[in-house]
């Protein structure tokens, strides 16, 4: 396995070698028809739709899984961001790992909030023949809020939910939200905040059986998954506001990095995040106007997006992420109405 050495032997696949010698997921199909049928009816009621993608992809090691790599993410930014988005009128593709956190249920995740630590049997019955359950009075503000929201979204069919375990599971989901998506023209918005996969080891080369242990240490070569966000850029969606998240661990990395990704994709945005300082900070990172292929380091702008959680702990730093998303979406929308004016 490629560790903190790194051997040139590995193949990249490009995404088209990849689409054509790894199996799509068994669910595919029927989350494409899901994903038509949403797009159909956003498309008709006028709103503007958002990929949000979220949580770590796992790569498995046996065909009968028993041991994976996972990436990290428990699915906080992508979940809250989904919600904001609902706010400000989008309907969402939630695209997240199966288990980690989702849009209002993310409040009562049973590690930080469990759900039977808010419930009581009602004070005026005797616990042991008790017939009713009621909510702790503490919890019940913030309940009906995010009940009242989560019910109005149910009714008005503004979310649906997508699944991934795998890195290939989310490659060939992405590759197909997208194209469906691309109906929309530029009123969709891909907003990438899964944490995915590098490396990957091919079906073909997959034990099928639990890898034994007793030879001493394992080695694996792994491949690198291709980089999915060139052909989205590129074949897949190309009105599309795009987004992407860098994360790294060295404060350093974080600018050069993000510019790096835009100048080798020529999407719209990266948004750099420190891993422990993400939740109150975050930076934009963006080309200037009229940035064309070739791009130097001064053909990037940066805006750094800071929240005081010592002043304010209820605040959460998506929700300004998303409002400035919303607003640079509309321009990007408005700017392609005055070329067109102009043509
Ligand atoms: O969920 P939380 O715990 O709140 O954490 C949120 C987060 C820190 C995981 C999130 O904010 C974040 O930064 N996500 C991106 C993590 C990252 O840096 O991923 P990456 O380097 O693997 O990918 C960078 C971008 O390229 C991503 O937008 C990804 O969608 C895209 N990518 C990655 C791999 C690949 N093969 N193709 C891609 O297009």
């Amino acid at each position: 396995m490629a560790t903190s050495s790194q051997s040139e032997g590995g193949a990249t696949f490009s995404a088209e070698r990849y689409f054509a010698t790894q199996p799509p997921p068994a669910s595919l199909e029927h989350d494409v028809a899901r994903v038509k049928e949403f797009v159909q009816r956003q498309l008709k009621e006028g709103r503007k739709v958002v990929l949000v993608t979220s949580g770590g992809t796992t790569v498995p090691l046996e065909l009968n899984v028993v041991r994976f790599l996972d990436n990290f993410s428990a699915g906080t930014r992508g979940s809250t961001s989904a919600e904001y988005f609902l706010k400000a009128g989008y309907a969402v593709i939630f695209m997240h790992r199966q288990f980690s956190l989702q849009p209002f249920s993310r409040h009562y995740s049973h590690s930080t909030h469990p759900f039977l630590d808010f419930l009581d049997f009602d004070p005026s019955e005797d616990p042991s023949e008790a017939s009713h359950i009621v909510v702790r009075p503490s919890e019940r503000t913030q309940l009906v809020e995010v009940l009242t929201t989560y019910k109005a979204v149910q009714r008005a069919g503004t979310l649906l939910t997508l699944t991934f375990v795998t890195v290939n599971d989310y490659l060939w989901l992405l590759r197909a939200v997208s194209q469906e998506m691309s109906l929309l023209g530029r009123s969709c918005l891909y907003y990438l905040a899964a944490a995915v996969s590098d490396f990957f080891l091919p079906r073909q080369k997959m034990s099928e059986h639990k890898i034994q242990s007793g030879k001493g240490s394992l080695h694996i070569e792994m491949d690198q998954v291709p980089k999915i966000l060139k052909p989205l850029v590129q074949e897949w969606t190309r009105e599309g506001y795009i987004v992407s998240f860098k994360l790294e661990t060295d404060p350093d990395l974080l600018i050069p990095k993000a510019r790096q990704a835009l100048a080798r994709y020529g999407h719209q945005v990266v948004i750099g995040n420190d891993l422990h300082r993400r939740k109150f900070e975050v930076v934009f990172v963006s080309p200037k106007p009229k940035v064309s292929a070739g791009a130097s380091a001064e053909d990037y702008e940066e805006s750094w997006l800071r929240i005081d959680l010592a002043q304010n702990p209820q605040k959460e730093i998506e929700e300004d992420i998303v409002a400035e998303l919303v607003k640079r979406h509309q321009q990007w929308i408005e700017a392609a109405g005055t070329q067109s004016a102009l043509t």
